[in-house]
């Protein structure tokens, strides 16, 4: 039986945090044996939003391949290609912008988060491309038949917005595309260090993949605790806790228990548990950061990765390409170019 197919990426503007990790990694991990996984790095797409950056993009671009590989993702199993280097996927973003209304993307919950999150209004320093950067990302998809989308949860209406354009070009040009499916993790969403609700770059509030053990007990050290509880022997309440809250993904069922009871008991300094903490975070990540060392003394290995992978995305994207164009009757002269 053939494997179903999973699309699905990261733009590269920075390293990824425990938040990407336990929110979409740890699935394309596991999933990458039982689907066909293509993972691609959307450069552009980054640029939506650093077009005026181009730099930071590409600096980018191999931090991330980094991270996949020291995370787990198998370039055995897994194709990692550049986004800008299939230019059918450019091309059929335009065929892609006749079937969305402008209204339909202003009211895209992830694009309005975003921009309230740079404090943009609609109509002003919007540019036509960051507005269609959801049409662009169905592109992503489609253009590799993708079925499946493991992705946080804020890539939720993104998805949707894919499977509705995937609906009006099949209702027009007849059944050619795939309508794909979001996968999300157990943990969708993985508090910052402050305790936002969201763990983020922007929001200095994140712990790296990469980073060293220093920077990983340092972090630890600031997270936001109980604000109750001033001396050891106040009974605390871990619910409300970041440092509870992180021993939840690190520390192993039976250690958990007890420091959420000895927290309770009064019977646990902050200062201590997050000591725990910290040196448990090093020991999850050490294996990654370990990976990664090895892959920036050895540059070239990245580089056959992309390589590779991108050209294999390339043919998969000219067959879908091919029959995209003769469901449009743009398939002139036969198929002497695609
Ligand atoms: N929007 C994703 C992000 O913010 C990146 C992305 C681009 C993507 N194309 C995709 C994710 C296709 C899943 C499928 O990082």
């Amino acid at each position: 039986m053939e494997k179903k197919r999973i699309v699905t990426g990261d733009r590269p503007t920075g390293k990824l945090h425990i938040g990407h990790y336990f929110g979409s990694l740890i699935n394309r991990v596991k999933l990458q044996d039982e689907y066909e996984q293509f993972i691609l790095v959307a450069d552009v797409q980054a640029l939506t939003d650093n077009f005026d950056n181009p730099e930071k993009v590409r600096n980018n671009v191999r931090e991330l391949v980094m991270d996949y590989l020291s995370c787990g993702i198998d370039p055995e199993k897994t194709t990692i290609y550049i986004q800008s280097m299939i230019p059918e996927t450019t091309e059929l973003t335009i065929y892609y912008s006749n079937l969305v209304t402008v209204a339909r993307l202003e009211r895209n919950p992830t694009v309005k988060t975003e921009l309230a999150q740079k404090k943009h209004v609609f109509g002003e320093n919007i540019t036509y491309g960051f507005l269609g950067y959801p049409v662009n990302q169905a592109a992503d998809i489609t253009i590799l038949g993708g079925e499946v989308v493991p992705a946080g949860e804020d890539q939720e209406p993104l998805i949707e917005q894919c499977r509705e354009i995937v609906r009006k070009f099949n209702s027009i040009y007849g059944d050619v595309l795939k309508e794909p499916e979001i996968y999300l993790s157990e943990n969708k969403r993985i508090k910052g260090l402050d305790g936002n609700d969201k763990m983020g770059k922007s929001l200095g509030n994140a712990i790296y993949l990469s980073d060293t053990p220093e920077e990983i007990t340092r972090k630890v050290m600031s997270a936001v605790t109980d604000p109750n509880r001033i001396k050891k022997d106040d009974l605390g309440n871990p619910d409300v806790c970041m440092v509870a809250y992180y021993h939840k993904l690190f520390t192993g069922k039976e250690d958990l228990q007890k420091v959420c009871e000895e927290c309770r008991a009064g019977k646990r300094g902050c200062v201590a548990c997050k000591k725990e903490l910290a040196q448990n975070i090093i020991e999850y990540l050490r294996p990654m950061r370990e990976k990664r060392e090895y892959l920036e003394a050895h540059p070239e290995i990245i580089d056959k990765v992309l390589l590779e992978g991108t050209a294999k995305a390339k043919k998969e994207a000219e067959k879908i390409m091919k029959k995209i164009k003769q469901a449009m009757k743009l398939d002139y002269f036969g198929n002497i170019n695609k």
